[in-house]
């Protein structure tokens, strides 16, 4: 089997290369080069945007794993055009890419941002998609390409839409990471953890690894033409999470409550029971175990 990898760089793209690359023929796309000296003849430049810079790298690939997009809500909001390029257009030259190259399957990497303001948890997949964001505007209308491609054109697909993962290969200088890698950053500079509001507010947490180990099942499944929560199936409070941080952590730092972020989500919980049935998932690393591994 020989897979291609688009974002090869990036979070997911890592650990998706660390795994596909033991037992199978793997080559990675990026527009930025692989800080894994492991990944430096795995990780070619290609971009997403220019399908011509991207065919020769899918010859032969009998599945594309479409992690490459613009992955911030913030710069989606100070620039939808470039977001709607890279997530929407990017992803619909790869299907064009993959159609010509005679790709079978394409796994796209969407997101619980699609799902916007819960209107009831655990969010399973037919839960009413009203994307807060245009990043999240992007990721579906994309959704909505991959499976339309399908029908006409013919490409097996699966879709993946991850809640909040998190690891050491987050890039902690991004001032938008996200709460796992900036409470350890706060705690590791012994500076206070800041709760944004009362702390009560829910999200379903799960390591890279385990969005890995999934993505790669539904590269691998013979089940096709399905979208599927990535998601641990539990909810974790911001405040529950701020004492996991402190029990990991070797400094022991303050706990600070601030303003509450504008338009943030109270609760967003992911229900899993699709993919396991459908792949047999079930994350392996508990939050404690995730969380100790940043430190
Ligand atoms: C996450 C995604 C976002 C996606 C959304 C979909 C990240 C970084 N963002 O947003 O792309 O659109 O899921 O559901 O993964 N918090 C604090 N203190 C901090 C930082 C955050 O209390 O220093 C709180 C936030 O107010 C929020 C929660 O932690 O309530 C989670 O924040 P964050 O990690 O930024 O992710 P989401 O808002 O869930």
């Amino acid at each position: 089997m020989k897979l291609a990898i688009t974002g090869a760089s990036g979070q997911l793209g890592s650990y998706l290369l660390d795994e596909l690359m033991k037992d199978n023929e793997v080559v990675g796309v990026d527009i930025r080069p692989t800080e894994h000296e492991a990944h430096r003849n795995l990780v070619h430049r290609a971009d997403v945007r220019t399908p011509w810079t991207m065919t020769s790298w899918l010859k032969d690939v009998d599945v594309v794993v479409h992690c490459a997009a613009q992955v911030s809500v913030v710069n989606s909001i100070l620039d939808p055009l470039g977001d709607l390029d890279t997530n929407v257009r990017g992803t619909l030259c790869m299907l064009q890419a993959c159609k010509e190259m005679g790709v079978g399957r394409l796994v796209y990497i969407s997101s619980a941002a699609v799902y916007g303001n819960p209107v009831r948890v655990p969010l399973d997949e037919s839960h009413p998609k009203r994307p807060m964001s245009f990043y999240g505007s992007s990721k579906a209308s994309a959704e909505d390409y991959v499976r339309v491609f399908s029908d006409t054109k013919g490409l097996d697909y699966m879709i993946v839409r991850p809640f909040n993962f998190f690891s050491k290969r987050a890039d902690p200088t991004n001032p938008y990471s996200g709460v796992i890698t900036k409470f350890v950053q706060m705690a590791l500079a012994g500076k206070p953890i800041t709760i944004e509001g009362d702390g009560e507010q829910t999200r379903d947490f799960l390591h890279a690894t385990d969005v890995s180990a999934m993505v790669c099942k539904a590269a691998f499944s013979s089940v096709k033409n399905e979208t599927l929560n990535c998601c641990s199936g539990k909810g974790t409070s911001i405040n529950e999470l701020a004492k996991a941080v402190l029990r990991a952590s070797p400094n022991q730092v303050d706990i600070l409550h601030v303003a509450p972020r504008l338009g943030d989500i109270r609760h967003s919980v992911g229900d899993v029971s699709k993919a396991r049935k459908l792949l047999d998932f079930e994350p392996k690393m508990s939050l404690d175990q995730g969380v100790a591994s940043m430190f």
